[in-house]
């Protein structure tokens, strides 16, 4: 298992320093669950068998457990009724209190860890890295902002002129729509929650139809951990009902990740009735996720950092590297060695430790991908062999003549390859940045001036060089895009809180 942290220190021993960790986060007694490792396999291979269900293995049939049957609008209208009700009691309760509340939920994802992350196997296929990685991140998450919360969120008292008191109060705006994707069925469903809750929110929080386990679990572990029952409601189900959510009149809030379609349905619904407050829309979308290779890098390591940013997780990352832009000098020489580095990829059961590909979430997604696939045959370079059974869509990479050939995301292990002339890194990040996406871009290069110059032009909410660009760490890398990758709001970074507040200066004459 790849640990970010350590990642981040070895890319320092290049010109880059590494990116300095809050001290708190991993102090020595704090009880980050960056702890977990695959050294205890046993554990955790006793842990998904104890789920009932079998580990489907992309069977493609719904499991008891999956596409739980949603409530329908009016279990809508009575969820955000219910968080409705509950605002004032929970905005009003001090935030050290709140923030106390997320402490205690991470306690209990860390206790629970084997549970969650069986549940992540069986009804999301994450490979177990990325079991671990889910539940490491949810708890990151909530001490993270816990944290925040009591060192932001506090009344201020401002300056002014004798005889007048002027104070700032940041608080919740009312009750908050999450609404998350299946691909982070934990980390980002419970992140955008806890988030909206300590801020002084109440929510209902809406799981992607495929995941809704996982999300109820979460959500039980929360209310045993303090918030109150009707500060955080669960609604199961798919579109329908998470546009019936966001057209509630009562929410004022929308926090969403997904796709940038159903993002901008979204920010269509929320205008759409005259009579409705103007109401804040956090939107985490999608991405065309350049990686810039010059011919100074090292290329074991691009390999290495192309496969991990590629194919972990079958792709299904938005972070996930989509477009390998090469320098044409080098191009042939780190394509052949990708070829025979993704022979080293092992696709299989995901509850193995040593799977490092699994099946993809769908029968949909399976068929739109492998559509794809059927028609770039001709400009295949290297394609992996499949399991006989199950959605499994090999890792493949696509060769293009152009950067612009590539004008969507396609959700899945599929690496596009283009190359670059010498002495135009500045144009080739332009050409990227013109596709209108803005989530991560990588470079691989040991000159200095490459890295400032993509530094200075990259737009896009998370550079990474010299590393692998998946896996940003709560605290350290704030995640999150612009342009049609989202409304900017870095989850996991100092100035998250604040999208979820409304802010009301008081000024008194004394
Ligand atoms: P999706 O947009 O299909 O669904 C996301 C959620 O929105 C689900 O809960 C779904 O039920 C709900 N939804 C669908 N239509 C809706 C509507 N009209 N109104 C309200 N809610 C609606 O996305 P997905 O397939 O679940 O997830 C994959 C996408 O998410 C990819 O594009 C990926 O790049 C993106 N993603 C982005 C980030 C990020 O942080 N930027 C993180 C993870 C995934
Ligand atoms: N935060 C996730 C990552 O960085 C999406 O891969």
């Amino acid at each position: 298992l790849a640990d970010p942290v350590a990642k981040v220190t070895l890319v320092g021993g290049t010109r880059h320093p590494s990116i300095p960790l809050p001290k708190d986060l991993f102090a020595p007694g704090h009880r980050n669950s960056s702890g977990l490792d695959l050294s205890d396999v046993a554990t955790l291979k006793a842990a998904v068998a104890a789920v009932k269900q079998p580990v489907r293995v992309g069977s493609g049939t719904a499991s008891p457990i999956q596409n739980a049957a949603s409530g329908g609008e009016g279990l809508v209208q009575a969820a955000v009724a219910r968080a409705h009700g509950a605002f004032p009691a929970w905005s009003a309760t001090p935030v050290d209190d709140r923030a106390a509340c997320l402490e205690r939920l991470a306690d209990l994802l860390e206790e629970n860890r084997d549970r969650l992350m069986a549940i992540c196997v069986q009804e999301a296929f994450k490979t177990i890295p990325d079991a671990i990685g889910e539940v490491r991140e949810a708890a990151d998450f909530c001490r993270y902002y816990a944290g925040e919360a009591r060192a932001r969120l506090q009344p201020v008292e401002l300056p002014g002129p004798t005889g007048e008191r002027n104070m700032l109060h940041i608080e919740g705006r009312g009750v908050w729509a999450t609404i998350a994707p299946w691909n982070f069925p934990l980390a980002i469903f419970l992140g955008q929650t806890v988030a909206a809750l300590v801020a002084g929110n109440t929510v209902v929080a809406k799981p992607a139809p495929q995941t809704p386990e996982i999300a109820r679990f979460a959500v039980e572990l929360a209310h045993r951990a303090g918030v109150p029952a009707d500060a955080l409601v669960l609604v199961t189900g798919g579109p329908d009902i998470g546009a019936a959510l966001t057209a509630d009149v009562r929410v004022m809030g929308v926090a969403f990740t997904g796709s940038t379609a159903t993002a901008k349905r979204i920010a269509r619904t929320l205008v759409e009735n005259d009579d409705r407050p103007i109401v804040p829309l956090i939107a985490e979308t999608g991405g065309i996720n350049a990686m810039i290779v010059d011919s100074t890098a090292l290329p074991e390591q691009v390999v290495a950092d192309v496969l991990t940013s590629s194919f972990r997780s079958a792709g299904q990352r938005c972070s996930a590297l989509r477009l390998l832009l090469v320098q044409e000098d080098v191009a042939d020489t780190v394509i052949h060695m990708l070829q025979g580095a993704m022979d080293t990829l092992r696709l299989g059961d995901p509850a193995d430790p040593a799977t490092d590909v699994g099946p993809v979430i769908d029968r949909a997604s399976y068929d739109k991908l492998m559509a794809y696939r059927a028609q770039v045959t001709d400009r295949t370079v290297k394609t992996l062999e499949a399991p006989a059974e199950g959605l499994f869509v090999p890792p493949t990479l696509v060769r293009l003549d152009r950067i612009e050939d590539l004008d969507q995301e396609w959700f899945g292990p599929i690496l596009h390859v283009a190359t670059w002339e010498a002495g135009k890194i500045g144009e080739t990040i332009a050409r990227v940045n013109a596709k209108g996406y803005g989530l991560t871009m990588g470079l691989h290069s040991r000159i200095a001036r490459a890295a400032e110059v993509a530094e200075a032009a990259a737009a896009v909410g998370n550079l990474y060089i010299n590393r692998s660009m998946i896996g940003a760490v709560v605290g350290s890398q704030p995640f999150g895009g612009e342009g049609l990758s989202g409304t900017g709001p870095k989850a996991g970074g100092p100035h998250y809180l604040y999208r979820f507040c409304a802010e009301r200066a008081v000024s008194i004459d004394t």
